[in-house]
């Protein structure tokens, strides 16, 4: 056993859970075999702590270091600001600089406010929605993070939450009073959409989106919230945490023409310092001030320090092209190697968020295995790719020799039943359960 292996063990008996992200959770990977922490990290490259160097074709810091591992414009930027102070009594000038390069970047918004973690911004704005209308009902799509406000649609039934991006999330400790104030609805399904708002049409005074994620949106049912929520008088929340700066510079839903009443944005905005915005429309964003939303942390220097620097670079470079590129090589990638090897895979989401699935009865288990295989020939690797871009075509060559290997060994076992018996570990996990 490594020693990130051995630390992790030791994390489970003292940490609930093991990690402070369920996406992080080695279980999620390879039980018993992923290198759980890292010692350092540069571009793809990630060292574990035994000193082996993988390459990261899997989530880039689940999404956050969309320019890549420690990117020297980024952290020079940062390392300046830690030597001039991050933390003071007065407030950090880059809060203003960041506002106004967001409201220039989304012309329909007037004014921002900011956390530091998707979940948290996505509470805030939910807060300032409910703030403006006076009305507790919530209807949203997609994942928003771990918050009451969300997991509340679990309190209704136990499964409303599946399909939203993570299955099996507990609502044990959130208030049951608060059952019947988060509805989901799916994404590009209209009618289904008109029926849910006509059935709680008084109450509900919020829709929560992301603009984007696994699909591109039907226009008409974009179109159909944006003019529906209008007409109700609903404030419509874009969730850009994840999908944000992957198809332009800023926002997904600048490419449909819809615009919300806020828009959220995280993760990818500061490469992997903690940064988190909200902005909006003065009318709602207003009301900001009219309830309690104030944190410490939130008014520290390097996040917005680190933002900046990752927009301009991204601005400079227009890195959402690059991010495309790359994933749409990744995708073609994926199905040519399975059309070589025989092997039944289903290849979707947007370019610079791809992914697969085996379509088979046992697909966990050919997903662990693909990992295992792959781990073993240097490549931290799961059955999807956030492009980053620090992801050069030579790499992203080299992880396709090596799927295409992989793809082989898989459709051996595959046919000849063998698939869990080369597993080295137990099955990887697929969503939320409990360690132990
Ligand atoms: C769309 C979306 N919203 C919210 C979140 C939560 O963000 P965080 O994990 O920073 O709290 C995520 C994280 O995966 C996300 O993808």
């Amino acid at each position: 056993m490594g020693l990130s292996q051995e630390k992790y063990h030791r994390a489970k008996r003292i940490i609930p859970g093991g990690t402070q992200l369920l996406s992080k959770r080695p279980e999620m990977f390879l039980p018993d075999l992923w290198p759980a922490y890292y010692e350092k990290a540069k571009g793809c490259y990630i060292w574990d702590l035994d000193g082996n160097r993988y390459l990261d074709m899997s989530y880039m810091g689940i999404g956050a270091a969309i320019l890549g591992y420690a990117d020297d414009d980024v952290d020079s930027a940062v390392k300046a600001a830690v030597d001039k102070g991050g933390m003071t009594t007065l407030n950090a000038p880059e809060e203003v600089e960041l506002a106004e390069l967001l409201i220039e970047l989304h012309p329909w918004a007037e004014m921002a406010r900011y956390a530091r973690t998707g979940g948290e911004a996505m509470a805030i704005a939910v807060r300032i929605a409910r703030a403006a209308t006076g009305k507790d009902k919530v209807l949203f799509c997609g994942y928003h993070g771990w918050h009451d406000w969300y997991l509340a649609a679990n309190l209704e039934s136990e499964g409303s939450l599946d399909g939203h991006l993570l299955p099996g999330l507990s609502p044990l400790g959130v208030p049951r009073g608060l059952a019947g104030t988060s509805i989901p609805f799916n994404y590009n399904n209209t009618d289904e959409f008109l029926q849910i708002i006509a059935k709680h049409k008084g109450s509900v005074g919020t829709v929560v989106m992301e603009s984007i994620r696994n699909h591109y949106p039907d226009q008409e049912f974009i179109e159909t919230i944006r003019r529906v929520t209008e007409e109700l008088g609903i404030v419509l929340i874009f969730d850009e945490i994840t999908a944000g700066w992957r198809l332009n510079l800023g926002g997904a839903h600048l490419n449909f023409n819809v615009n919300p009443d806020l828009a959220v944005f995280g993760k990818g905005m500061s490469n992997g310092y903690p940064m988190a915005a909200i902005i909006g429309r003065k009318k709602v964003m207003q009301k900001a001030q009219d309830t309690f939303i104030s944190s410490t942390y939130w008014t520290e220097r390097l996040g917005p320090v680190a933002a900046l620097a990752t927009i301009e670079k991204m601005r400079k470079n227009n890195v959402s092209r690059r991010l495309i590129e790359a994933g749409e090589k990744v995708k073609a990638g994926w199905a040519a190697a399975a059309e070589r090897n025989g092997l039944k895979i289903e290849v979707s989401g947007i370019a610079p968020l791809g992914h697969f699935s085996f379509n088979y009865p046992n697909q966990i288990a050919a997903k662990t295995l693909f990992t295992q295989i792959m781990l073993e020939k240097g490549f931290l690797a799961t059955t999807a790719f956030y492009a980053s871009y620090a992801h050069t075509d030579g790499q992203i060559a080299e992880y396709l020799a090596a799927v295409d290997q992989a793809f082989a060994l898989i459709g051996k076992a595959l046919e000849n039943n063998s698939v869990e018996k080369q597993l080295k570990g137990p099955l990887s996990h697929t969503g939320f359960k409990r360690l132990t």
